[in-house]
């Protein structure tokens, strides 16, 4: 099988670099020659990589094609693009939809849309598809989790949430930040925030099966640091803030 990505940006290097490192059998990954960078060094670091001419190549060469540009070049470029009815299209892209798509391509290929974050190059994360696909979703069970919405409007709920990962970085930069400043090294304030989050993250999936407003009562003592911390937090309107904040990512992919 030949995969190909349309654009080399962020999303299509985490990708291409889990496939690479994962069990998926495939005989070539055809790349874009945007952006020039990462796809030298993607050809640098995997042997079966091999970078196209233009985004037609791509298409013309590939059994599943990824659409891995934004949505403003998606817009522009891909009505322009000859697709084959055999293929499998799946688009990354955030603000495109399953009609707007169907449009676009014209012909009858099969078209998935997939929401994999960057934590994919380490062959870990959610990849909710819509449509369901029995192919995509084995595809992606090896670099991630796959999780198979049926119907797109509730793909949109997923998509708003992925809208989070950047603040949720940024919150990990703030804390260490101000343990820099209260004077330890910036590598020691690094390692113990994200080994912290890293920990709590995964005692939250292992107990995941319970709501997880259990874990936020086990993790206070009563009149503790923790609870000082919630309720400081809750009073500063930080939760509902997160809550607006969802609504608007939410109200622009509803379109
Ligand atoms: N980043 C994420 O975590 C994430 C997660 C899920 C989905 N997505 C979605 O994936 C899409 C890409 O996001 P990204 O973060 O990977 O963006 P990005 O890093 O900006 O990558 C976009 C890529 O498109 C290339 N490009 C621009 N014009 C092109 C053209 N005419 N033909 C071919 N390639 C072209 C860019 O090349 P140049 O650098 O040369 O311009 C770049 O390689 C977006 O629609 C986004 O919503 C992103």
């Amino acid at each position: 099988m030949k995969l190909g990505f349309i654009g080399t940006g962020k999303i299509a290097s985490s990708v291409i670099i889990g496939i690479c490192n994962s069990k998926i059998e495939y005989n070539q990954i055809i790349i874009s020659p945007r952006n020039r960078k990462i796809a030298n060094s993607l050809k640098r670091r995997f042997k079966k990589i091999s970078i196209a001419k233009n985004n037609q190549e791509i298409v013309d060469k590939s059994n599943w094609v990824f659409l891995s540009v934004t949505p403003k070049v998606g817009e522009k470029i891909i009505k322009r693009l000859k697709f084959k009815a055999s293929q499998t299209v799946v688009s990354f892209i955030s603000t495109i939809n399953l009609s707007e798509l169907k449009k676009m391509i014209k012909v009858k290929s099969k078209i998935v849309r997939a929401i994999p974050l960057p934590p994919i190059s380490l062959k870990k994360g959610p990849v909710p598809i819509c449509p369901p696909n029995k192919k995509v979703k084995n595809f992606f069970d090896k670099i991630g989790s796959t999780i198979e919405i049926k119907n797109e409007k509730l793909s949109i709920n997923f998509w708003s949430t992925s809208g989070m990962m950047a603040s949720y970085y940024d919150m990990l930069r703030v804390i260490s930040d101000w343990l820099v400043k209260k004077g330890i090294k910036r590598q020691d304030a690094q390692k113990y925030i994200t080994t912290l989050f890293l920990a709590l993250s995964e005692d939250a999936v292992v107990n995941s099966q319970k709501e997880l407003k259990y874990l936020v009562k086990e993790s206070q003592t009563p009149k503790g640091l923790n609870e000082q911390g919630l309720k400081i937090m809750s009073k500063k309107g930080v939760y509902k803030s997160v809550i607006n904040t969802l609504n608007s990512i939410h109200k622009r992919l509803n379109k």
